[in-house]
């Protein structure tokens, strides 16, 4: 398999780049608005054809570049089922497959972070793209998107630590020059969910975390929802009508919950 892990140094965000050598298909995982000429220059210079913009979720850190990927080079939008983004063109549950050439991806439904957050599964070549649920030695926060920690520890510990454990853990960002990890690794030195930590302890934690707001929030889910396409502009004073955008994109995917989606109080 042909195998390019990117960085966007902005948002220490990863994004994955698999491609099968023969039919020269490929999926991108992740991809981030501002590095959209890189990545495009890429593929157009391995001569593959991207085949899915795959999403783990929804991000709230960075604007994704599907739309604009599916406007250049024909792919498909691939995220949850979970995640209310009308416009995506596949919409996946636990167990659906992206087929790239010969190759696949599996999708394993690993809520909890956010719950339309998914991790795709590369058997063959024994890799696990985890997005924000399952990070090197910690995990996304979950206090926004109808993010949940029970729901996060069960789906890492029967999703991913149930994987064999030599296979490596590509996560959605690193802040510490970490590039990844192994199931193994993860098992014994995640601080907040290895296998020592009970459910309860991780509860805990996360509900101590007292993060601070996305700086990007505002402007990035609003877009997300919409692949990327559209940004809303934040008023002279920095803030941005967020949660009207949400409300409007949301209510396409027949939902009325926006101002809880977005975690507002948080
Ligand atoms: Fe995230």
């Amino acid at each position: 398999m042909l195998f390019r892990q990117l960085f966007d140094p902005e948002t220490s965000t990863f994004s994955y780049l698999l491609a099968d050598p023969v039919s020269r298909e490929a999926v991108l995982i992740d991809s981030v608005f501002e590095q959209l000429e890189r990545d495009v220059k890429l593929i157009e210079e391995l001569d593959l054809k991207l085949t899915f913009a795959a999403e783990t979720h929804v991000h709230a850190d960075h604007v994704t570049a599907s739309g604009r990927l599916r406007e250049r080079l024909g792919c498909q939008i691939a995220v949850s089922d979970a995640a209310p983004v009308p416009d995506a063109d596949l919409h996946l549950k636990d167990g659906d497959q992206l087929r790239f050439g010969a190759l696949r991806l599996e999708v394993l439904a690993t809520p909890g972070h956010t719950k339309g957050c998914v991790s795709y599964l590369c058997r063959d070549a024994g890799m696990v793209f985890t997005g924000d649920a399952l990070l090197i030695r910690g995990c996304g926060r979950t206090d926004f998107q109808e993010g949940d920690a029970t729901m996060l520890f069960s789906s890492i510990r029967e999703k991913i630590f149930s994987l064999p454990k030599e296979v490596t853990v590509y996560p959605g960002h690193d802040y510490h020059g970490r590039l990844v990890s192994t199931v193994d690794e993860e098992e014994r030195f995640n601080p907040r969910m290895g296998l020592e930590k009970s459910v309860e302890e991780f509860v805990a934690l996360m509900g101590e975390l007292n993060l601070a707001y996305p700086k990007k929030i505002d402007i990035a889910v609003p877009a997300n929802l919409l692949c990327g396409l559209s940004v809303p502009l934040a008023s002279p004073d920095g803030a941005s009508d967020s949660s009207g955008a949400v409300a409007v994109v949301m209510e396409k995917s027949g939902r009325q919950d926006a101002e809880i989606w977005m975690g507002v109080g948080i």
